[in-house]
């Protein structure tokens, strides 16, 4: 089933779409409705920014330029994200998920006082943002446990595939890195093969299992905690943007 794009409240152009996925799960309320109404604004990518055509500068998202920036598609409830952009305030990060609740409990986390100079998120589809910013921006692009399709006539709507992949190779830097991961061994597989075939990624991957052992710095997402419960079958796909 597919639900349409939530509304903008800024007149730009920016389009309603088809997503599919669920948008919203139980009512909010208490600190996380709180959350919403007053941490969403202040971190909140102007979507006036988001025109699809691969003009927007991704500093234009925050008050100032930073060397790296790094996107995370579909955070779920962005514990990973938090920490990592509480902890490096050199990097700027960008998060989107269409998912009201899991937004709403990222946000509920962020204590007012703290600095959100180095993060912007959008509650709506990734691919807008990575349809609108510049080529050759990004250091990162993180997709962590995407929603599987099992079913073979879904498999189209995995987020993973060649016009996608068309799409983070021209945003990466060159050497840029493209990071998924899956506890479900068809989509990594699949995730691993689309990647593999497309001419400007290459898998880092150095030894026959090094792609089931995450890195030494690794921060488990909540999926990836609760799901694959340190489960054998979790893979961690590591591609670098080729220079050619
Ligand atoms: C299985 S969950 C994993 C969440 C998180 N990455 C984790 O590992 O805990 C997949 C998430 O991707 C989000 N998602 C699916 N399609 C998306 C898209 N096009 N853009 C942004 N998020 C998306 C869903 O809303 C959902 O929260």
């Amino acid at each position: 089933m597919t639900n349409k794009g939530i509304k903008n409240n800024d007149g730009s152009a920016y389009e309603q779409r088809s997503l599919f996925g669920r948008r919203q799960g139980r009512a909010l309320k208490g600190e996380r409705a709180k959350a919403l109404s007053n941490i969403l604004p202040l971190i909140e990518i102007n979507t006036s920014l988001l025109k699809e055509n691969h003009k927007t500068d991704p500093s234009e998202f925050f008050d100032k330029k930073f060397n790296n920036y790094q996107l995370e598609i579909g955070f779920g409830h962005g514990e990973r994200l938090l920490e990592l952009f509480q902890s490096n305030p050199d990097i700027a990060y960008i998060g989107a998920e269409p998912f009201i609740n899991g937004m709403a409990n990222f946000l509920k986390n962020i204590p007012t006082s703290q600095p959100t100079k180095n993060i912007r998120v959008l509650m709506d589809d990734g691919m807008i943002i990575a349809k609108s910013i510049t080529p050759n921006s990004l250091d990162k692009i993180f997709i962590l446990n995407p929603d599987p399709w099992h079913k073979k006539r879904h498999h189209k709507r995995r987020i993973i595939n060649q016009t996608n992949l068309d799409i983070f190779a021209t945003i990466l830097k060159p050497k840029g890195q493209l990071i998924m991961t899956s506890d479900v061994p068809d989509l990594a597989q699949w995730m691993c093969i689309q990647a593999s075939n497309h001419k400007a990624f290459e898998w880092e991957a150095n030894s026959k299992d090094s792609w089931q052992i995450p890195p030494k710095d690794w921060i488990a997402t909540k999926y990836e905690k609760k799901g694959a419960k340190g489960s054998k079958t979790m893979s961690y796909l590591f591609f670098n943007k080729n220079c050619n």
